[in-house]
């Protein structure tokens, strides 16, 4: 054997024994990447969620045109209504007056904002103040009779 095809041959093992390894790899990659074809659009729209709050501005300016936008835009009335006054206004427990009940809501809307506001804050008859849960800011309460009056027929 010369020098020459010591050499080549050397590095065809080199050369076999890389691309073996290389092949090997590849393999391993494919067999245990997980591939989810059914990825649900939730998901993918879930996932991407995070990298949008990453670029998101530090601090939000609110602009308050008057007391009820911002009441509307900063509290979700439906969501302090569902987790404090559903138990008895979802089913009428105690003959409260029921969500989208507008027989039932009609009179106690024609009040006005106002006096519906300040009962449910202070409570009325066996409406208890703020629906029991005394930690509530009035602002919440105000937000919650908002959404329960107007998903009753009223506009208010
Ligand atoms: C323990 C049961 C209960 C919970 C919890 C409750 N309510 Fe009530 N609510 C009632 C009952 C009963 C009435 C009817 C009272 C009456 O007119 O005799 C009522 C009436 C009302 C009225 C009508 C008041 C009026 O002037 O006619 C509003 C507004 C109201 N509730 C808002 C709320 C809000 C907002 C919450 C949650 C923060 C809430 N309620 C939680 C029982 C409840």
């Amino acid at each position: 054997m010369s020098k020459g095809t010591e050499l080549r041959s050397v590095l065809e093992t080199v050369g076999v024994v890389i691309g073996s390894l290389v092949g090997a790899i590849i393999l391993i990659v494919f067999a245990t990447t997980k591939y989810e074809p059914s990825e649900s659009p939730d998901k993918i729209v879930g996932e991407k969620k995070p990298s949008i709050e990453n670029i998101a501005p530090v601090a939000e300016v609110k602009v308050m045109k008057d007391s009820t936008s911002d009441t509307k835009s900063a509290i979700s009335g439906e969501k302090i209504a569902q987790a404090n006054c559903a138990m008895c206004h979802a089913s009428g427990l105690m003959n409260a007056p029921k969500i989208g009940d507008e027989g039932q809501w009609g009179p106690r809307i024609a009040q006005g904002k106002d006096m519906l506001v300040s009962n449910a804050i202070n409570g009325i008859r066996t409406m208890p103040a703020k629906g029991g849960n005394t930690s509530l800011t009035d602002e919440e309460v105000a937000a919650a009779v908002i959404f329960m009056a107007n998903a009753s027929g009223g506009s208010i």
